[in-house]
């Protein structure tokens, strides 16, 4: 809806807040394609950019550098997101160009004005419609902070038992500041590591499980992180040098086979609530994994994972739980889920049983 809203803008506002001398435009973080429709259809030559892979769009850590004549932002999950964004959007857009942010009201839109960096005007509200706004803003001067993804670093200490390290988060990662207690739990159960193993840590956000995993293996096994947010892999390429980065959202954009999966999956895919991408791992990884691979997941215990896991894998056991969290172990994948996804019949019930018999017997880790 934010996207159509600002479309309309686009299309029907006066003419003099449409001039720019300069034809171009940059749409940031914004996966949907009507804007930038919108923008073609009125002569502009439009660059999409977002930190997440997304069709025809760049995907790198940071945008590309302009000048543009006018400036585009989709309003992003976290002020301080909305902050760094518009930072790029002020260091890109010519002297005198505008730059728009547009959202909804329940993504905080109506107090995002406060976002706008130094060195534009007052932002204005241009359209309010469909509980969607957009705000707009004249670049006055270069902003305050030097562009840049180096400008909004955080290094703060996290610690996962072994001592604190100094950790380097951008805005919009996951656990910005601190490490996340289900991550905690996970990496407390980490199995004995056997020099030469390959691991995966699929999602890896800044690369706290695959940290502690070469950690753990003193540094003899082979890490991989599978993520899709380029600025998250950014921070952990920093966090993690030893390990090898892998951009991606699928497990084919890596190459196994692995003797270990790790994984604090995402239970969200564009903000909301879904088991998508559990379901797809729990699918895929019997493929990835090698013989006697294993794979090892956190998640909150009222998920479903006995079910999702048990259609690909024989031996689907709890590990600890702990709060509201569970660490389950998979093992002995099913041959069909090597070659297929999943089929509607099969024995899903009965091996669903047998998980559920063992499931709440756990209160330490066991492997
Ligand atoms: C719950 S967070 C865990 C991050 C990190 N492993 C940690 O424990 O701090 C899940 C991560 O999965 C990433 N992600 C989202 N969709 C994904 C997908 N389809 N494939 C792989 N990772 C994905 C998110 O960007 C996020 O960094």
């Amino acid at each position: 809806m934010p996207a159509a809203v600002a479309a309309e803008w686009a299309r029907n506002r006066p003419r003099g807040e449409t001039a720019t001398v300069d034809a171009t435009a940059l749409v940031l973080g914004d996966p949907s394609p009507r804007l930038p429709r919108a923008l073609e259809d009125l002569g502009r030559t439009v660059t999409r950019w977002h930190r997440l892979p997304s069709a025809d769009q760049h995907y790198t850590p940071w945008p590309p550098t302009g000048p543009f004549g006018e400036v585009w932002a989709r309003m992003p999950r976290s002020s301080l997101e909305a902050a760094m964004l518009l930072h790029a959007a002020a260091a890109r857009v010519d002297d005198g160009g505008r730059i728009h942010l547009y959202g909804a009201n329940n993504e905080g839109i109506r107090s995002a004005a406060r976002h706008f960096p130094g060195g534009t005007d007052e932002p204005r509200p241009a359209l309010i419609k469909r509980r969607c706004r957009v705000l707009t803003a004249v670049k006055t001067a270069p902003p305050p902070r030097p562009d840049g993804l180096d400008s909004w670093k955080l290094e703060a200490p996290v610690d996962w038992g072994t001592g604190a390290r100094g950790w380097t988060f951008y805005p919009g990662v996951f656990a910005y500041g601190r490490l996340d207690p289900a991550t905690a739990l996970l990496i407390e159960v980490l199995p004995e590591i056997p020099a030469g193993s390959r691991v995966l840590d699929f999602g890896a956000g800044t690369g706290p499980i695959g940290a502690a995993v070469l950690e753990r293996a003193g540094a003899h096994a082979r890490v991989h992180l599978l993520e899709p947010d380029a600025i998250s892999l950014a921070a952990a390429a920093l966090n993690v040098p030893d390990a090898t980065p892998a951009p991606g959202s699928e497990l084919s954009a890596v190459r196994g086979p692995f003797d270990l999966i790790v994984t604090n999956p995402p239970i969200h895919v564009g903000g909301a609530h879904s088991l998508r991408t559990v379901e797809a791992l729990a699918q895929g990884a019997p493929a990835a994994l090698a013989k006697g691979g294993s794979l090892l997941l956190v998640a909150q215990r009222r998920l479903p994972l006995a079910r999702i896991l048990s259609d690909s894998f024989r031996d689907v056991r709890p590990v600890v739980d702990r709060g509201q969290f569970r660490v389950w172990r998979a093992t002995d994948a099913l041959r069909s889920a090597m070659r297929t996804t999943r089929t509607a019949a099969g024995p899903r019930g009965s091996r669903t049983r047998a998980v559920n018999a063992r499931r709440g017997q756990s209160s330490r880790p066991r492997w």
